[in-house]
């Protein structure tokens, strides 16, 4: 199993994003040859401010690196540095069909009303990604339901291509949907997503946030007078208190119901220290980690400019494989 996956670059890293993409990354570490990247040419298909831009790939980058992305083991990159990404991207452009693309529903819903004032590399978009993952010969593809549909257009594109050139080059990869993350919610409203653009600070934990922070959110962190109940259906209407067991089962690796075993007749008087202990220790030593990356930026810059160079020769085989299928051979 070759597994590729991409995650656009964004500040303010929180609970919600470790719990969800960046553990589930984690993991599949032990359990396939991953090749890991931020997809800063995604992007910018929307306008970004430059400066933050740069200050998000390389907060992300440190970020996935400090929550445990293993660049020894993993490929870890961005995209912006491995040239075959955007040269393949324009070769399989002329693969895909615009009316597969007019499909895209996460075209629809990202340009909106504005169709006709969206940038080309919005309505391109899949094709780049399915670059991402056929320069590589992915098996699998880790992605959210969302993303099932750009899946399904790299199998398309890949197989049309080897049909239309007669060649056995690119491999026709499969979504990897994985168990469903987990929702990590505000802390001041149990039915929004923790984000990090929620106004208030309070809502979410930051993956910069020290102890005391952390202590403090939980402790001021909306919940219900009632103490915890027996069983998960006891936690429904009560969307704060299903939120704080969630994350303390995910925290555990457990099953809120485990966690419920655990605590039941307790008020939050007793769950919430318990639950800040459990976070601060485990976000603690990515802190450190983070803190380091700060400390030494050009650590940083070695492991990116390393894991482009690496990424560049995996990748050459099938981008030469592509011009020569197309009747451009490079020498
Ligand atoms: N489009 C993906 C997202 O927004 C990010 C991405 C870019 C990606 N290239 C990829 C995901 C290749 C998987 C494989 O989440």
């Amino acid at each position: 199993m070759r597994v590729v996956s991409g995650i656009q670059p964004t500040g303010n890293l929180h609970l919600g994003n470790y719990l969800g993409a960046i553990r589930r990354w984690v993991r599949m570490q032990d359990e396939a040859e991953c090749i890991f990247f931020l997809a800063d040419l995604h992007a910018v298909t929307v306008y970004n401010d430059p400066a933050e831009l740069s200050r998000n790939v390389n907060g992300m980058a440190a970020a996935l690196i400090a929550c445990g992305i293993d660049p020894e083991k993993s490929l870890v990159f961005n995209h912006a540095r491995v040239p075959a990404h955007a040269e393949l991207a324009w070769l399989l452009s002329c693969t895909a069909r615009i009316g597969w693309l007019n499909r895209m529903t996460q075209f629809k819903e990202k340009s909106g009303k504005n169709r006709e004032g969206s940038s080309v590399g919005l309505y391109a978009y899949p094709v780049l990604q399915a670059a991402d993952v056929l320069l590589y010969q992915a098996t699998h593809v880790p992605v959210g339901e969302d993303q099932k549909q750009h899946v399904e257009l790299m199998r398309d594109i890949a197989l049309k291509f080897n049909t239309d050139y007669d060649v056995e080059l690119f491999t026709a990869p499969e979504p990897h949907i994985g168990a469903t993350a987990a929702r990590i919610m505000s802390l001041r409203d149990g039915n929004a997503k923790m984000s990090k653009s929620d106004p208030s600070e309070m809502s979410r934990i930051n993956l910069g946030d020290d102890d005391d922070m952390i202590a403090q959110k939980i402790r001021k962190a909306k919940t219900d007078p009632e103490p915890l109940p027996e069983s998960v259906e006891g936690l429904a209407g009560r969307p704060e208190a299903l939120n704080l067991v969630t994350i303390h089962a995910a925290l555990t690796d457990a099953e809120p119901q485990a966690v419920l075993d655990q605590y039941a007749g307790q008020g939050f008087g007793q769950f919430k220290p318990a639950l800040a202990d459990l976070l601060i220790a485990t976000l603690a030593p990515i802190r450190a980690r983070l803190q380091d990356f700060e400390a030494d930026p050009a650590a940083l810059e070695a492991i990116l400019a390393a894991g482009a160079a690496k990424a560049s020769e995996r990748a050459a085989p099938t981008l030469e494989g592509a011009y020569r299928a197309l009747g451009l051979p490079r020498g």
